[in-house]
């Protein structure tokens, strides 16, 4: 019979697992947590007090292993999000090369590696493409559990590890060994595993300039935002300048860092290391909701273009602002940038004003993203397109993952005809924020003036479930004026015209 534990307890085994793994566990979790915890009390013959002491007290040797195997997930596949080894490749690799050319040694991190795949999968794509067989490859690969590691080292895997690996790659570098396949000894001699912890400060794991590219793929989303924002740091402090940094497909360094450059080839995003200094955290706007607007389906049919659309806009934001700024909410919070009237007049659509306004911006302000995000915006709402585009590269300049400055860009590009531009834009603006709707909403839009019904359906569906959602201060600053209801009604109107029955 399992010995019981308190409430408390468990709130202190999350509390250790959150700081020494960097893992985090939602509330949802806690019945899991508190069996592991039973588990691990009982394996190591000891009750809950002494057994959070002396895990607190770093004492239990091997522990923090066991408590991987327990608590981490470890699903993975060669030539998983194979866009990003393309990306490698074709663009990443001949630059390093280039940047290493007196090294000649391409030295690569597979950070939260599981059990080996990532990093095999680095290794056979790459094998061919160095520069001469004079260059070195050299692939670590860490993980904090220690059967991963060890599942790693045999190089032995079931068919379902292999379900995106192409027959020619298998052919080449895999052999059946009963029902498993066995890796090629020349890719296994490639790469070195080790047991190691991503939440530690481990001055030999996190040498400065130790790596060209680092993947951390499927890691950062478990962690806490405190220890994704150290691991982030340590990456960047061990990247070479120019390194390059891989994530997972779900993970943005949005709100993490600001140490790098977002870069987008092959259908994927991945950043490269910049050298500049990390700019501050923007603070965000915060607003009340407000549910006032015309039919928009009836508007945006009859414009060319979103943002057509959005300049036809009349009274809209005025009814908006009647409401919010009786909250008193907007000129509050933008206060310490005293934007508030220049906001007060964008959403009385009195744009011109609200520009000569922002002139007066004092020159420290000048360069403040928030300042800068808003005169884009009242910048594109007036038509200035090619200065809203100007202003925006500037903001990008300072705040390179700023997913309102790709929106506003696409409606730009949208503005002069560069259809793929906008989608471009679009898709960083969604991978950098996908709670983000207006990108969907802009992107389906795009989609059905170009026909493409199933884009359509897809983004308009994402769009009308994060439109429910959608931050209010933001709806006001990008929804062109139209309040959360009308856009709804114009996403089911999209996906109407479709065949969905929404
Ligand atoms: C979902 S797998 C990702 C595997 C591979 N990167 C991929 O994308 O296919 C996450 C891995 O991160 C490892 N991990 C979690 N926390 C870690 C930590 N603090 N230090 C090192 N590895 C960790 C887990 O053990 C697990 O093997």
């Amino acid at each position: 019979m399992k010995t019981a534990v308190s409430a408390t307890q468990v709130e202190r085994f999350r509390a250790l697992v959150a700081r020494y793994l960097g893992l985090k566990f939602e509330d949802s979790k806690t019945g899991l947590l508190a069996e592991v915890l039973q588990r691990r009390m009982e394996w190591n013959a000891l009750p809950a007090e002494p057994y959070l002491a002396r895990l607190e007290a770093r004492q239990l040797r091997g522990e923090f292993g066991a408590l991987a195997q327990e608590l981490t997930v470890g699903e993975t596949y060669f030539f998983r999000n194979i866009d990003q080894l393309h990306a490698v490749r074709d663009g990443v690799l001949p630059e390093r090369a280039r940047a290493q050319a007196t090294r000649r040694c391409l030295r690569i991190l597979s950070a939260g590696c599981a059990s080996g795949e990532e990093a095999y999968s680095i290794a056979m794509t790459l094998r061919d493409v160095l520069p001469d067989p004079s260059w070195q490859l050299w692939i670590r690969a860490v993980d904090l559990n220690p059967a991963m590691i060890a599942k790693a080292l045999q190089a032995r895997y079931a068919g379902w590890a292999l379900r995106e690996t192409s027959p020619a790659m298998q052919q080449r570098w895999f052999r059946q060994k009963g029902r498993d396949l066995v890796l090629d000894d020349a890719i296994r001699a490639a790469v070195t595993f080790e047991e190691r912890n991503l939440n530690e400060d481990d001055p030999e794991l996190w040498q400065a300039d130790a790596y060209d590219i680092v993947f951390c793929r499927n890691v950062l989303m478990y962690f806490t935002a405190q220890s994704a924002a150290a691991v982030v740091a340590r990456i960047t402090r061990s990247l070479a300048p120019g390194g390059y940094l891989f994530l997972g497909h779900a993970e943005t360094l949005h709100g993490l860092s600001q140490a790098f450059h977002l870069r987008h080839t092959h259908g994927t995003f991945y950043y490269q290391r910049k050298d500049g200094v990390a700019q501050p955290e923007r603070a965000c706007l915060q607003q009340d909701d407000v549910a006032v607007g015309p039919a928009l389906t009836a508007v945006v049919e009859g414009a060319g273009t979103w943002i057509d659309a959005i300049g036809e806009s009349s009274k809209r934001i005025r009814e908006l602002t009647q409401v919010t700024m009786s909250t008193g909410a907007a000129a509050g919070v933008l206060e310490p940038w005293h934007l508030g009237p220049a906001l007060e007049l964008f959403q009385q659509e009195r744009f011109a004003e609200a520009l000569g306004m922002m002139q007066a911006v004092p020159p420290e302000s000048a360069r403040d993203p928030d300042v800068l995000l808003l005169r884009a915006v009242l910048l594109a709402h007036s038509g200035q397109l090619a200065q809203a585009e100007d202003v925006c590269h500037r903001l990008l300049a300072l705040d390179e993952l700023n997913a309102g400055a790709h929106y506003v860009l696409a409606l730009c590009r949208e503005g002069a005809g560069d259809r793929r531009g906008a989608a471009d834009q679009d898709q960083a603006a969604i991978y950098l924020d996908p709670t983000f709707a207006m990108p969907r909403m802009h992107l389906g839009l795009l989609a059905r003036r170009a026909g493409e019904r199933e884009t359509v359906r897809n983004e308009m569906t994402h769009a009308l479930a994060l439109l429910e959602r959608e931050d209010a201060s933001r709806l006001l600053l990008f929804g062109g004026g139209f309040n959360r209801e009308t856009l709804l009604a114009l996403c089911r109107a999209e996906l109407q015209v479709c065949g969905e029955s929404v």
